[in-house]
C-alpha cells in the first residue's frame, strides 16, 4: 500500500497497521493449544511487577481485562478491584481462568468469551479501567477497537504491546534459517492512530530486568515465541542446532540463557478527560 505524504497528520496509521498485519502470515496464535504452556511460563520475568507498578486503580474501581489470558493478571488485579471483567476469544483460556479464580475463592470476576473486535460499548458497557495487557498487537481492525474501548474505559485506559526489541533471538534465527523477518506493526503506529484519533497518550517502555532461563534446550525451544507449529523437523534441528549455539550456561543457577533473550513491552495509556 503506498500513501502519498503531503502532510503527516494525514497518515492513515491504521491502513499500514492492517496492511503489515495482513503480511504477517504467522500473526495468529491457536491460543487453545498455547493455554497451558502460557500459564506455566507466566511469571517467568518481571513483566507482572513492572506493568501493576504504572496501573492506577482503586479499590472500589470496575476493571475489563481485554485478552485477559488464564487470568495470570486478572486474578491478582480483582484483589485490587471492585470487580473485574475479563474478555477472551479462547474457551482454554477462559476455562483456566474461571477455574483459577474458583480455587482461589475469587468471586469477583465475570468472563465473556469473545473476539476483541467484535466487543462493544453496548454489550461490556462503561468500566472505571481498561486494560489490554500484550492483546491488541495482532488486531486488524485496530481504530474501530480503539474507539469502542475509548468509550467503555470512565477513567484510564491501559496497553502494552511488543516493543521494539522483544523479538531479537527469534529475529535473528529467522535470519538463521535464511527467512525473511516480518515483525509486527510498531507502537509508534498505535500511538499516532491515537493521536489521529484526537487521543494524546503517554508512551513508557517497561523496564524489564530479567532475562529468560531455561532448565533444557527443549525448554528454550518451547519458549512460546518460536513457533514450533510453523517448523517442520528440519527447522525444529536448526532451532536446536542455533539453541545450543547461543545460550550459556549460568554457573551460579545452572540453567541456559542469552542476555538478549528478555521481554520489551510498551506501555501506552491514557486519562479519559
Ligand atoms: C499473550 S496473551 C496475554 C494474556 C494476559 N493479558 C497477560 O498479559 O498475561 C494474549 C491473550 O489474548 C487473547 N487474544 C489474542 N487475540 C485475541 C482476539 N482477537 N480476541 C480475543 N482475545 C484475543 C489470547 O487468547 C490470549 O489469551
Amino acid at each position: 500500500m503506498k500513501q502519498c505524504i503531503e502532510n503527516p497528520n494525514e497518515l492513515k496509521w491504521d491502513e499500514f497497521w492492517a496492511s503489515e498485519l495482513e503480511q504477517k502470515k504467522d500473526r495468529g496464535k491457536d491460543w487453545d493449544k498455547a493455554a497451558e504452556g502460557f500459564h506455566k511460563r507466566a511469571k517467568k520475568d518481571d513483566y507482572h511487577d513492572a506493568l501493576f507498578s504504572k496501573l492506577m486503580l482503586d479499590e472500589n474501581d470496575s476493571l475489563l481485562d481485554l485478552g485477559c489470558g488464564e487470568g495470570s493478571i486478572t486474578l491478582p488485579l480483582a484483589l485490587k478491584v471492585r470487580k473485574v471483567t475479563g474478555v477472551d476469544s479462547s474457551t482454554k483460556m477462559i476455562e483456566l481462568l474461571n477455574q483459577r479464580a474458583e480455587n482461589k475463592g475469587i468471586d469477583n470476576v465475570k468472563t465473556i468469551l469473545k473476539p476483541l473486535e467484535d466487543i462493544t460499548y453496548e454489550e461490556v458497557e462503561a468500566h472505571d479501567v481498561v486494560l489490554a495487557s500484550r492483546s491488541l498487537n495482532g488486531i486488524i481492525p485496530i481504530k474501530k477497537t480503539l474507539e469502542e474501548i475509548n468509550k467503555i474505559a470512565n477513567k484510564y485506559v491501559f496497553i502494552t504491546l511488543f516493543g521494539p526489541e522483544n523479538w531479537k533471538i527469534e529475529g535473528e534465527f529467522n535470519e538463521y534459517l535464511g527467512r525473511e523477518n516480518k515483525h509486527f506493526p510498531g507502537h509508534n503506529y498505535l500511538f499516532n492512530i491515537l493521536f489521529n484519533m484526537g487521543i494524546y497518550a503517554n508512551v513508557e517502555r517497561l523496564d524489564i530486568k530479567a532475562y529468560r532461563e531455561y532448565d533444557s534446550i527443549e525448554e528454550a525451544m518451547d519458549n512460546g515465541k518460536f513457533r514450533l507449529d510453523l517448523l517442520n523437523y528440519e527447522e525444529k534441528a536448526k532451532l536446536k542446532e542455533y539453541l545450543e549455539k547461543i545460550l550459556s550456561k549460568n554457573p551460579e543457577t545452572g540453567k541456559l540463557y542469552n542476555k538478549k533473550d528478555k521481554a520489551d513491552w510498551i506501555l501506552i495509556w491514557w486519562k479519559k478527560e
